[in-house]
């Protein structure tokens, strides 16, 4: 009984769909601007020797999240048991800003967004100065650094418009977009203070010869950063395919430090998201 009502709360609470895009972002400074339906039967009984269960066998699997798998699963027909579990075991069932967790592990890939906050007080503990001013962790740097030279030496001309940002800046940002277009269309592009990439010094926003955010989308130089990236330890962060995941429309401009290891394991695997790859290989020892 108990239960039951767990399993309908769950529901009532997981109905969340992103609002529509946005035709274009409010400036050139923007950055500051599943798949069975066989999971219904199984609510309740939680046991992990259930020969019945879709979702026991998988190594990411939490017992105790059985009702939310299920809840998940009836809200989302088309979700594979596999999208089903990672996604809950992201707190992707759950409207974006709320029970939000408090971030306590800092080590890379540290991955930020709007299930998870920074402290209040975060600021990364190495940030160094680029050459045209913006600041970001000395990791960061150096990898930007080779993974410019080698745009560049291809023939392609790119640089930092945004890297670092405070929390305290981000809530400017934020704000201005909120008095400008209201919250719901501003939640689409801008982080709440706290919840934003750019705090980890781990994120760049990219321009290339037209000098904005939005004109970066589409061009050979975009395409060259996504084909690239991640030999230099970087993830394009918020993509067409993982919208639903992320809550935010794309950014080909927002490119993010998560090391080389990271970043190819994800390509190799064909993960799409960074909340993804969190799951199955940090949250959860994968056993081969
Ligand atoms: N534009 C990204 C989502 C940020 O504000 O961090
Ligand atoms: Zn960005």
């Amino acid at each position: 009984m108990l239960l039951s009502a767990a399993v309908v709360a769950v529901i009532a609470f997981g109905v969340y769909h992103l609002a529509s895009e946005p035709a274009d972002l409010p400036g050139s400074d923007a950055g500051e601007t599943a798949e069975t339906g066989e999971a219904a039967d199984t609510g309740g009984r939680g046991a992990d020797t259930d020969a019945d269960n879709p979702y026991a066998d998988l190594y990411y699997y939490e017992a105790d999240k059985q009702p939310r798998y299920v809840a998940y699963a009836a809200d989302h027909p088309e979700m594979s048991p596999d999208q089903v579990v990672w996604q809950v075991d992201a707190d992707l069932d759950k409207a974006p800003y709320t029970d939000v967790s408090l971030i306590e592990d800092f080590s890379p890939p540290l991955m930020v967004n709007k299930h998870c906050k920074l402290p209040d007080d975060f600021v990364p503990e190495n940030l160094v100065q680029i050459a045209t001013g913006q600041q970001m962790t000395e990791e960061t740097k150096d990898a930007y650094e080779v993974l410019r030279s080698a745009a560049t030496a291809t023939g392609f001309r790119i640089s930092a418009a945004s890297a670092y940002r405070s929390i305290a800046y981000q809530k400017e940002v934020y704000g201005r977009y909120v008095a400008s277009e209201g919250a719901e269309r501003a939640d689409t592009y801008s982080a709440r203070p706290g919840h934003s990439e750019h705090h980890t010094g781990t994120t760049i926003d990219l321009i290339g010869p037209a000098g904005t955010l939005n004109g970066f989308t589409g061009t050979p130089e975009a395409a060259w950063v996504a084909e690239n990236a991640r030999r230099f330890g970087f993830i394009i962060r918020y993509t067409e395919e993982n919208q639903d995941v992320t809550g935010y429309m794309p950014e080909a401009w927002h490119i993010t430090w998560v090391g080389t290891d990271v970043a190819e394991t994800m390509h190799e695997e064909n993960i799409g998201s960074l909340e993804e790859y969190v799951v199955k290989y940090r949250t959860h020892a994968k056993k081969d």
